[in-house]
């Protein structure tokens, strides 16, 4: 009963291939009832268009839901602000500060417009859990009774240190840094870049010479991070399996970057040598 969205060529959700499944299932007497989009694709770093997927989901009577773990909060940054419009029509959205804030793991959250739902899904208290309600009891809005405090701490101490301006330039290093990167793999004849979306997310291959057999990326990221100096992750691009490198450590500088160029070059050799 799941449905996977076909994406067009920019790796964003294809908003007419999504209509024409709606009315598929409808026509078939199923009941489609939320739609998740995706805000900063894991693959690809790519905002789904949020504005025709909610005017879908409210002419049909579906929830939208968009998941923003990794590429929420990019919304907060200027030259991102474009792809991220029609937000504020989400029923609801999840942000997980452990990856782009760097709060300690685990610390998700899930961002609802309307709170009365979760509570009257989820609110439940046994007799001997009786007590005013002039402040909210959080296990009303969740599957969880008793949470650590631990957890909101730590977000609450790097929202604190950082401040809104501070969250904004980090988000906007990350952005640049991957500027740099993708202008480093753009001018070097031995590397290609993919087609990728706006958040900090840098797929590239090698490009293959012609002779010989085509460049094993997941052999070369495996060796790379052996080697220990840099960290590198594929992923699956159309059915090719390329290199891809996510910027998001708050620590990460072009220095480090121009480290992992030259590790790639160094592994790439080493491969071709070995074969
Ligand atoms: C887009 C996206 N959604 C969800 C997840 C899973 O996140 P969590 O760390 O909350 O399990 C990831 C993890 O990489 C992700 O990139």
């Amino acid at each position: 009963r799941l449905r996977t969205v076909p994406s067009t060529a920019d790796r964003r959700m294809d908003a007419g291939a999504l209509r024409a499944a709606v009315a598929a299932d409808r026509a078939a007497g199923l009941l489609p009832f939320c739609v998740v989009s995706t805000l900063g694709t894991t693959g690809s770093g790519a905002v789904d268009p949020l504005e025709p997927v909610t005017e879908l989901c409210r002419s049909t009577g579906m929830w939208h839901h968009a998941d923003g773990a990794w590429g929420g909060l990019g919304a907060l940054v200027p030259e991102l602000a474009a792809a991220y419009r029609g937000m504020d029509g989400l029923d609801s959205l999840t942000v997980d500060p452990h990856k782009s804030l760097s709060v300690p793991v685990g610390c998700g959250a899930a961002l609802v417009s309307d709170p009365d739902r979760l509570r009257a899904a989820f609110s439940f208290r046994a007799s001997y859990l009786e007590g005013g309600d002039d402040v909210p009891w959080m296990s009303d809005y969740t599957v969880e009774l008793t949470r650590p405090g631990t957890r909101a701490l730590k977000l609450w101490a790097t929202l604190r240190h950082l401040g809104r301006s501070g969250v904004v330039s980090l988000l906007q290093r990350y952005q640049d840094l991957a500027a740099y990167l993708r202008e480093r793999i753009g001018e070097h004849p031995g590397l290609d870049l993919c087609a990728s979306g706006p958040l900090p997310v840098v797929c590239f291959r090698v490009r293959d010479s012609g002779e010989g057999p085509r460049t094993d990326h997941a052999a070369l990221a495996a060796r790379l991070q052996a080697r220990g100096h840099a960290y590198l992750a594929t992923v699956e691009h159309s059915g090719e399996t390329v290199l891809r490198a996510c910027i998001c450590n708050y620590l990460t500088t072009t220095a480090d970057l121009d480290t992992l160029v030259g590790e790639v070059l160094a592994v790439s050799e080493q491969l071709a040598g070995v074969e």
